[in-house]
């Protein structure tokens, strides 16, 4: 295969990219979207701040630009994210517990109801744990105010919104199995399929760099997880560096997703280099005039 998403296909798996809506209308943006990759995550358009500016009142013009645009040309789609603490309307801190539980649930149904059918993998729940040794849930406005059982909370009330989409947990920093943070984000997971509550796969975001390079045992971490009896998903891959160093790291990386069957599919967190939200860096496929660099190569020949 000589496309990165005919290739994966061939192994059984999608290969996704990050879209902005506003560069929809690039011709070279949208030649090699189209070309390259199968599956579509919008990179901020379903964000809480985007959907729902205020509160019970919804936007969904630019959403709505990639899921049609990704739905024409048959390319499968990732929402992304239901509840998370960033890029988040100032009047959801505000609400009392009481309102912020149904406001929560709320944008839940109504954004699973808009796409309903036609989403692949919804983040239902992205980073809730801290960085660091402690393993701890972060300390946002849902786990203030609604405490630990606001993530089931939210699978249950995913689960009901659109049986068909796949429920994603998703972070960063948990593809390291010994990091404290990836063993209480593996606790959680193995207590909600021991207890039933619904969740079919988890992300591992992905964004490495020199202080968090793609760890030695990246592999043997997706296999924990998808022992657990969840699909794994490489979310938001991006990996800083240039050249035949990038791309080893780039070849490592996606190695690893293809060596467990349960892994299945990768995304990375842009096209272009210019426009990844890594303002300064290189950490993508293609560069800024959309040449394939070696981390492409490097991909092609691994998938
Ligand atoms: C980033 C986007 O790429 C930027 O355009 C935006 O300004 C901030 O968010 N983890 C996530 C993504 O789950 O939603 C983030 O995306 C990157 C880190």
């Amino acid at each position: 295969a000589d496309t990165l998403g005919a290739a994966a296909a061939a192994r059984g798996r999608y290969f996704g990219a990050a879209v902005a809506a506003n560069r929809l209308g690039e011709s070279q943006y949208v030649t090699v979207l189209n070309r390259e990759f199968t599956s579509v995550t919008p990179e901020n358009e379903m964000k809480w701040d985007a959907t729902e500016p205020s509160r019970g009142s919804f936007s969904f013009g630019n959403a709505d630009r990639i899921v049609n645009h990704a739905r024409g040309r048959g390319m499968s789609i990732r929402g992304h994210a239901l509840v998370w603490h960033s890029q988040l309307p100032g009047w959801v801190s505000g609400l009392s517990a009481t309102d912020l539980r149904s406001a929560m649930n709320n944008h839940i149904t109504t954004l699973m109801r808009r796409w309903q059918g036609q989403i692949h993998s919804w983040d239902v729940v992205n980073e809730a744990f801290e960085d660091g040794s402690s393993g701890a849930r972060r300390n946002s406005v849902f786990q203030q105010r609604l405490g630990n059982g606001y993530i089931e909370e939210a699978f249950r009330t995913a689960r009901a919104a659109d049986p068909s989409a796949k429920l994603c947990y998703n972070d960063y920093n948990i593809e390291d199995a010994n990091a404290a943070k990836t063993r209480a984000v593996y606790n959680m997971v193995r207590d909600f399929k021991q207890r039933g509550v619904p969740i079919d796969c988890v992300g591992l975001q992905s964004h490495f760099n020199a202080q968090s390079p793609v760890p030695a045992n990246f592999q043997q971490t997706i296999a924990q997880f998808a022992a657990l009896g969840v699909d794994v998903q490489i979310t938001e891959l991006d990996i800083e560096g240039s050249g035949q160093t990038q791309a080893t790291n780039y070849r490592n990386a996606v190695n690893a997703c293809l060596a467990v069957s349960r892994c299945t599919g990768i995304t990375v967190w842009g096209i272009p280099d210019h426009y990844s939200w890594r303002a300064s860096g290189t950490p993508l496929l293609f560069d800024g005039s959309y040449n394939k660099k070696p981390a492409y190569y490097a991909v092609l020949e691994a998938l």
